[in-house]
């Protein structure tokens, strides 16, 4: 029996950080691992188009990304990883999607809204229709299950309400999908801890799986841990957080009962917890060296992938071609 379809994707705008980490990509090696899906992951760099990076910049960023997948864990024995570019589809398929997404959905994206605020100056209908390349993403596949982190649920939400359209005006075609959060759907941003951490934000807001020992620890040296309300901080809350997951339970045991007891020190806190992530990284970031260094291994990944994606794709169209009435 064929198994449900996994797919996810992430924009190669720069190296992975722990939201990433914790909101989706770690979810994606245990599934994947569980061998119960048959998983899709895909650098959409398509997607990226839509933001202000440099051709430079991209073209390195789009290996870089693909090699981050595989050292913290993708296997491409396993899952299908590609990049999407090198599947022409999925432009073919957001169009005929275009025509079927009503303006006023796109118009009540939180992403749009957060985007155009952020680069003003650049607006462009691509950052409009965004979301509706990402439904030809996983439709693409008849992707069932898309994990992600909490910022991407109303994008997948559309993707169950083009699925609809399509099916309601061409026939039943696509099949109806559902998100999959972690228990951490949301890891805050350093600086910000109310904010979601995001690399956009830049480089004090974020700990990267790539950072070295030091610079994980002058980072959160600076992380904000001061109050802001009755509350509690949401700065210490965000870093026990932090230490449950990547640090030993004896140590957010004692951390978070003097918390409780306002016996805590932050600075203590701050250094067991740079410790505790550098250790958790170095073999990630020891394979990431050794992939950056094998540019033979990495190119014929990302051809089998496109290869293997591609088939796929191909097929969706051919019958999609026929069901819109252009063939
Ligand atoms: P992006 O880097 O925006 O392409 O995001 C890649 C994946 O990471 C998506 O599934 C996001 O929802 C997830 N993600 C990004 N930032 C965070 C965060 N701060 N907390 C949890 N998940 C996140
Ligand atoms: N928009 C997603 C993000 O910013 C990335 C993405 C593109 C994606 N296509 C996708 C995620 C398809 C899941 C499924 O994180």
């Amino acid at each position: 029996m064929s198994k449900p379809i996994l797919f996810s994707g992430i924009q190669p705008t720069g190296n992975l950080h722990i939201g990433n980490y914790l909101g989706a990509v770690k979810n994606w090696v245990t599934l994947q691992n569980s061998g119960e899906y048959d998983c899709f992951f895909s650098v959409v760099d398509y997607h990226s188009l839509t933001g202000n990076m440099t051709a430079e910049e991209r073209r390195e960023q789009i290996t870089r990304t693909v090699i981050e997948l595989l050292a913290a864990g993708i296997d491409p024995e396993k899952s299908t990883l590609f990049v999407q570019s090198h599947v022409p589809e999925h432009t073919e398929l957001a169009w005929i999607f275009n025509s079927l997404t009503p303006m006023a959905e796109l118009e009540r994206m939180t992403q749009y809204k957060d985007k155009s605020t952020q680069q003003a100056k650049n607006i462009n209908a691509g950052l409009f229709t965004y979301p509706v390349l990402q439904v030809a993403d996983v439709l693409l596949y008849h992707g069932t299950h898309v994990p992600v982190g909490e910022d991407q649920v109303q994008h997948i939400e559309l993707v169950r309400d083009v699925a609809r359209w399509f099916n309601n005006r061409y026939g039943n075609y696509f099949p109806e999908t559902e998100v999959l959060l972690t228990h951490i759907p949301r890891v805050k941003s350093l600086l910000e801890p109310t904010k979601k951490m995001s690399k956009s934000k830049g480089q004090g807001h974020v700990i990267e799986l790539a950072d070295e020992p030091e610079s994980i620890a002058n980072k959160l040296k600076k992380a904000v841990t001061a109050s802001e309300g009755e509350e509690g901080s949401p700065g210490v809350a965000n870093l026990l957080l932090l230490l449950k997951e990547f640090g030993s339970a004896g140590d957010y045991t004692k951390f978070s009962a003097a918390e409780k007891e306002g016996s805590i020190r932050y600075g203590d806190l701050k250094q067991v917890l740079a410790e505790s992530i550098a250790t958790y990284f170095a073999d990630f970031r020891k394979k990431r060296a050794a992939l950056l260094q094998d540019n033979t291994t990495v190119t014929a990944i990302m051809e089998s992938g496109a290869k293997k994606a591609g088939d796929v794709a191909k097929e969706t169209m051919d019958r999609v071609r026929k069901m819109v009435g252009v063939r």
